[in-house]
């Protein structure tokens, strides 16, 4: 998601490969049969001691098709990932980020349900602009049972 151009057969094989990958969760969003976004998720792990269970929490992002921004299809984009995070791959904890000014994101991660965790001071390189502040929103799986049990 952090990057500013692709090559379009390396970017190819990247998705085809998503089927047989343990980690790599990524997806896309239909509409009508029409792609209308892409979704991410990660599995990861996070900093931990030995013994620390393995791949518990997940990064996930997503970005729409230009055309068709502002109809929900982003909200609904969230939520379908963390339904797939906590319900289908049973994830202990969920991690997704934003430039601090990028309201849009912003709002659909709140309207997920995600808790804004961090502010960080220009903790994030923009191509164009340089350090900028972001923002990092968390789930963990009781929270989004308590919201959808
Ligand atoms: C961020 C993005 C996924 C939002 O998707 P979307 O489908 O337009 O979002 P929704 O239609 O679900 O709208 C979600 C909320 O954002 C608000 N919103 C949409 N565009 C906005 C804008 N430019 N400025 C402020 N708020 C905006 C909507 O009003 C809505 O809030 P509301 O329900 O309180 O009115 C989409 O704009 C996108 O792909 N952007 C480029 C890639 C990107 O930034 N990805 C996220 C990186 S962290």
């Amino acid at each position: 998601m952090l990057r500013t151009r692709v090559e379009p057969e390396t970017f190819r094989q990247e998705w085809l490969s998503i089927p047989t990958s343990d980690t790599d969760f990524s997806c896309v969003a239909q509409c009508d049969g029409e792609i209308v976004g892409m979704g991410f998720l990660d599995l990861v792990d996070g900093m931990g001691q030995p013994g620390m269970p393995q791949r518990t929490q997940g990064v996930m992002g997503y970005m729409l098709e230009p055309d068709c921004a502002g109809r929900g299809f982003g909200t609904d984009l969230a939520r379908g990932l963390l339904c797939a995070a906590f319900d289908r791959l049973g994830l202990r904890r969920v991690m997704a980020s934003c430039n601090a000014d990028n309201m849009a994101s912003v709002r659909v991660l709140e309207k997920a349900g995600m808790r804004r965790e961090q502010h960080g001071i220009q903790d994030s390189w923009h191509a164009e602009l340089g350090w900028v502040d972001g923002y990092q929103y968390a789930l963990l799986d009781h929270e989004w049972r308590n919201n959808h049990p």
